[in-house]
């Protein structure tokens, strides 16, 4: 009887399908995947791909956005349940009385909202190109960024703009300890602290980079230091310990955490690889968006592959 990779294997060539997964799915589902990638890096292939059905293993505004994208091609997601705190810590009807008071701004929203979110954005941005697309509006325009306070902080930080936060953020990336941080530190000085920019800006500060999930992987890859401790969801350990084998990769710790040390992001951990394979087959849970909100949410989404090129 054929493995459940096998399996899989086979389906992708019945219905000529791709797998897309993010850096935090687990590794067994990172293995079989086509692309492995960040969220800028999942979306370009989205819109790329010739095969009649994405399987995206990922979350839930991953998969809408690679719809908005192939609006023709069947999108499926393992569990419908893989949504993400950041995208709920933001309305839509709450943000379009928000951004109704502030008519006179650009909006510019991390990729990690709904595809309401993005029908009521001018431009949207990921962590990889976020500094980026910011630099590039004219230094009069006024902005509002939603929804990641911390990724709005560390851009103002950088760039020297002064931006309109939206008030939400990651229950993953705000769980990471500064106290542990810095004793875990005291403990292996000769470490590279390396962070991901939806962390809080505390555990930032401690940083010597701060970067998207692809950004840190190719910071590890580079740097002559071979011990690091990464602020990020801990499915990134994977990939970076095959793209450097012989380094020490210690994973922040976080708050509540007195076991394993480190982060999960539940809502990335709910598709495995039995679900993948079922909706697959089944060719269910599907991703549908309203007409109206894929036209609308095409247009800033497309600005900002322009804008990455
Ligand atoms: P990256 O785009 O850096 O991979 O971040 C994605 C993310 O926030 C998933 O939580
Ligand atoms: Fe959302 Fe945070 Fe999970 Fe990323 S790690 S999917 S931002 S909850």
């Amino acid at each position: 009887m054929k493995g459940l990779k096998e399996k899989i294997a086979q389906l992708k060539k019945e219905k000529n399908a791709v797998i897309l997964a993010h850096y935090y799915q687990r590794p067994e589902i990172q293995e079989i995947a086509d692309y492995v990638g960040d969220s800028l890096g999942l979306s370009q292939q989205a819109a790329e791909t010739d095969a009649d059905m994405i399987v995206f293993a990922g979350v839930h505004f991953m998969a809408e956005t690679a719809k908005i994208l192939s609006p023709t091609k069947t999108v499926v997601l393992p569990d419908l349940e893989a949504g993400c705190s950041l995208a709920d810590s933001c309305p839509p009807e709450t943000f379009k009385v928000f951004k109704e008071a502030h008519p006179d701004h650009l909006v510019i929203t991390y990729v990690n909202c709904s595809a309401e979110i993005k029908a009521l954005t001018d431009i949207i941005c990921t962590s990889s190109n976020a500094l980026k697309i910011v630099n590039s509006i004219p230094k009069e325009t006024p902005i509002i960024f939603a929804p990641d306070k911390n990724l709005g902080r560390y851009i103002i930080k950088e760039t020297g703009r002064d931006m309109l936060l939206w008030d939400g953020s990651c229950i993953v990336h705000e769980a990471f300890s500064i106290d542990k941080l810095l004793e875990l530190h005291k403990g292996h000085p000769d470490a590279v602290i390396i962070a991901h920019p939806e962390s809080e800006e505390h555990i930032l500060k401690t940083a010597t980079y701060v970067g998207s999930t692809v950004g840190m992987i190719n910071y590890v890859k580079e740097h002559p230091t071979k011990k690091f401790i990464v602020a990020t969801e801990v499915g990134i350990l994977h990939e970076m310990a095959k793209a450097v084998p012989n380094a020490i990769l210690i994973p922040a710790p976080a708050e509540e955490d007195n076991t394993c040390a480190c982060s999960e992001c539940a809502y990335m951990k709910v598709n495995t690889l039995q679900k993948l394979y079922d909706c697959m087959l089944n060719e269910s849970p599907k991703i549908e968006i309203p007409a109206e909100i894929q036209e609308k949410a095409l247009l800033p989404i497309q600005r900002m592959l322009d804008l990455s090129k």
